[in-house]
């Protein structure tokens, strides 16, 4: 496997499927493992819609006609996230189903299908704050595990990273947390600015935000 074999693009509506099988292989595998898989298949395509609706700029890694990998990224004016109106459709459908799955789930699907926005929600009162990082968010960026290691997010951080500059950004910020590879973060230079510990529910979970130039 070869990343120069890659061409990187903006996300299609067709690719949402795609984007939430990636992000169910790392996140959700225990809704899929239990046997529920109309839960598995919306926590994945819900938070996917979620990302992408609040990314003005939606990269996607293709191989072969194939996503492999994807990084979408957010940007502040004056402290309140630009939407992406592409997305925002599909998002609202997810968005009532998984509002209607909610009131009959239990605590741990719950999570998984709310977890990455009340992450959101932290990220938008830190913008709100006026912090200087605050001018763009790396809001997800995943990848097939057997496309891991090979440079492959080292290239998309820097297309992010350029695109950013293209909308006026000399920093930007990204939440990664202690479940997550946010060791990644830490080899490639990038600044802790903060932790939160406020969604530690006995298991040890801590949010970390990271600082970076564009
Ligand atoms: C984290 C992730 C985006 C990194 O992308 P990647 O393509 O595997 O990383 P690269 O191959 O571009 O690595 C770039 C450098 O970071 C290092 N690195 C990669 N993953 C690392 C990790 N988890 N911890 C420490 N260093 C890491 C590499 O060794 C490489 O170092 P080098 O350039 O000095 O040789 C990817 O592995 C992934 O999708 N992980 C699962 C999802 C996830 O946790 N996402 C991020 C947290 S929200």
């Amino acid at each position: 496997m070869d990343i120069n074999d890659i061409t990187i693009r903006e996300a299609r509506q067709e690719d949402l499927d795609h984007i939430a099988g990636i992000y169910n292989s790392l996140w959700c595998n225990w809704i899929r493992a239990s046997g529920a898989l109309d839960d598995w298949a919306l926590c994945g395509r819900l938070n996917a819609a979620m990302q992408l609706q609040r990314s003005p700029i939606t990269l996607v890694a293709e191989r072969n006609g194939g996503v492999v990998a994807t990084c979408l990224v957010g940007i502040f004016d004056h402290g309140a996230p630009r939407t992406n109106p592409e997305w925002q459709p599909a998002y609202e459908t997810l968005l009532a189903q998984a509002t209607e799955r909610a009131k009959t789930a239990d605590d741990d699907l719950e999570g998984s299908l709310f977890g990455d926005s009340r992450e959101k929600a932290t990220a938008d009162r830190f913008a709100a704050s006026g912090n200087e990082y605050a001018q763009g968010q790396i809001n997800l960026i995943v990848m097939r595990p057997e496309w891991q290691g090979l440079g492959l997010g080292r290239r998309l951080l820097d297309e992010a990273r350029a695109r950013m500059r293209d909308e006026g950004c000399s920093r930007f910020f990204l939440m990664s947390d202690n479940h997550s590879d946010y060791q990644f973060y830490d080899h490639i230079g990038m600044k802790r600015i903060a932790e939160d510990h406020s969604q530690d529910t006995g298991d040890g979970f801590i949010v970390y935000i990271y600082g970076g130039e564009c």
